[in-house]
């Protein structure tokens, strides 16, 4: 058995060492890492501030409700529950306290850059006891507000979920709320991607238009691994009772005790958004993306939505014939770490998509600008150039046995091998927490 420190060491110095473009993730900070591993792990205390079931909480009741003030300062909302495990959690809670199971929800299919937990039918949680009716977007992978109007209208959910993990415009809330307002639904902002970029100014902000908000705060908030949720004024407007409802759907509905040493890596990261510095930060991570979207397609490459509004791209590799796959495969070799990601209306299966998704939030933690942009996008476009021939077979055994073939393979690939030394060298300059 391999032996667990070097594991641990190996991932870290991973990190170190590659170029992360995967949106989703970025770097929290030495105090917010320092408060996950601390000893507020080590307590129980289920409920909530002043209302515990356990003692010896005086305390984690003051950590909790440093972290519940700061996220509703931030976000301007009346109510914030910092509870949450994670995300997907997160998103149950929501669907637990705003509808009884069989109630019609509805969301942005999960090929069109939807999360599982919008109501993806059969196999998760939100589309197996709810009915779901799911929307994609139009051929030039843009949402179509009318289409969505007409559906919601003709189907009448009780909740719209809304959110994405690959959308590179952004959304108009307005018009969102618009279409709930008219069938009196409730209007759920999942902002997990881009909620660091709402605090910094440079997205538009839910809040006046939702009833509840949810964000992950591991993404662009650059906080632990975990979610928060929170009623807006307009929530309280149409239900005064929301806030009890959703707390009651975190603890007892479907968690117990809390993670106390997350919760203060929360409040850590939501006073480390509080600051010019952050809003800096975010409105870097935005410019980055425009930059670096903007060499991929000089070099001959084409984007999803025709570029960017916010942290992410993705690529649509349909006019090379190139698979996502063989590309993230080759790029991670290359020390340059992408997810493979679905186009809208993807001929291909999800396992083997016709796309890349990359972003910038994390480059930009390590303190890259506009000049880094060219030299990444030079890598990228070199490392295309060089496996742009490599096709996948259309018959899945096929393509299973190539794969695997292909993966293997790859890793001896000189000229994958010297760009990542060129990255690892590169990467020497921007130390991480
Ligand atoms: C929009 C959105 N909602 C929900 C989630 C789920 O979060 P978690 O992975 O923390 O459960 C994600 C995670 O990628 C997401 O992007």
């Amino acid at each position: 058995m391999k032996n667990l420190d070097l594991l641990v060491n190996s991932e870290e110095k991973r990190q170190e060492e590659t170029l992360m473009l995967i949106p989703s993730e970025n770097y929290a900070s030495k105090k917010v890492r320092e408060f996950v591993g601390s000893r507020l792990s080590n307590k129980y205390s289920e409920g909530y501030p002043k209302r515990r079931y356990y003692q010896g909480n005086y305390f984690i009741d003051e950590i909790e409700t440093l972290a519940i003030e700061k996220a509703k300062k931030l976000f301007n909302v009346p109510h914030a529950n910092v509870q949450p495990y994670s995300g997907s959690p997160a998103n149950s809670e929501i669907l637990f306290a705003l509808a009884n199971f069989g109630d019609k929800i509805m969301g942005l299919k999960l090929s069109a850059g939807g999360h599982l937990t919008h109501g993806h039918p059969n196999i998760t949680f939100s589309g197996r006891y709810f009915k779901s009716i799911q929307f994609g977007l139009d051929k030039d992978g843009l949402l179509n507000y009318k289409k969505i109007e007409e559906l919601a209208k003709k189907e009448k959910p009780k909740v719209m979920i809304i959110g994405t993990t690959a959308y590179p415009l952004v959304f108009d809330w307005e018009k969102f709320a618009k279409i709930t307002d008219s069938i009196n639904a409730y209007l759920v902002a999942d902002i997990s991607h881009v909620s660091g970029l709402v605090l910094g100014g440079v997205y538009p902000d839910p809040a006046p238009f939702a009833h509840v908000l949810m964000t992950t705060t591991h993404k662009t908030l650059r906080g632990p691994r975990g979610a928060m949720i929170m009623v807006t004024q307009k929530g309280i407007k149409k239900d005064s009772e929301l806030p009890s409802k959703i707390d009651k759907a975190v603890f007892p509905g479907l968690q117990g005790g809390p993670h106390n040493n997350t919760t203060a890596g929360i409040a850590q990261a939501l006073i480390e958004a509080d600051s010019s510095d952050f809003r800096k930060y975010a409105d870097q991570i935005v410019k980055n993306a425009k930059v670096l979207a903007n060499y991929l397609k000089g070099g001959g490459l084409t984007l999803v939505g025709g570029g960017t509004e916010c942290h992410l791209m993705v690529v649509d590799l349909r006019p090379l014939k190139l698979s996502g796959n063989v590309l993230a495969e080759a790029l991670e070799v290359a020390g340059i770490v992408v997810n493979r990601n679905s186009v809208p209306n993807d001929p291909m299966p999800p396992f083997y998509p016709s796309g890349i998704r990359l972003g910038t939030p994390a480059i930009t933690t390590r303190g890259m600008r506009e000049k880094e942009m060219k030299i990444i996008a030079d890598w990228i476009l070199k490392v295309v150039d060089h496996v742009k021939d490599i096709k996948l077979s259309t018959n899945s055994e096929e393509r299973k046995v190539f794969t695997r073939n292909f993966k293997k393979n790859i890793q001896k690939d000189k000229f994958l091998i010297d760009i990542s030394k060129e990255v690892k060298n590169f990467l020497q300059k921007y130390p991480i927490s």
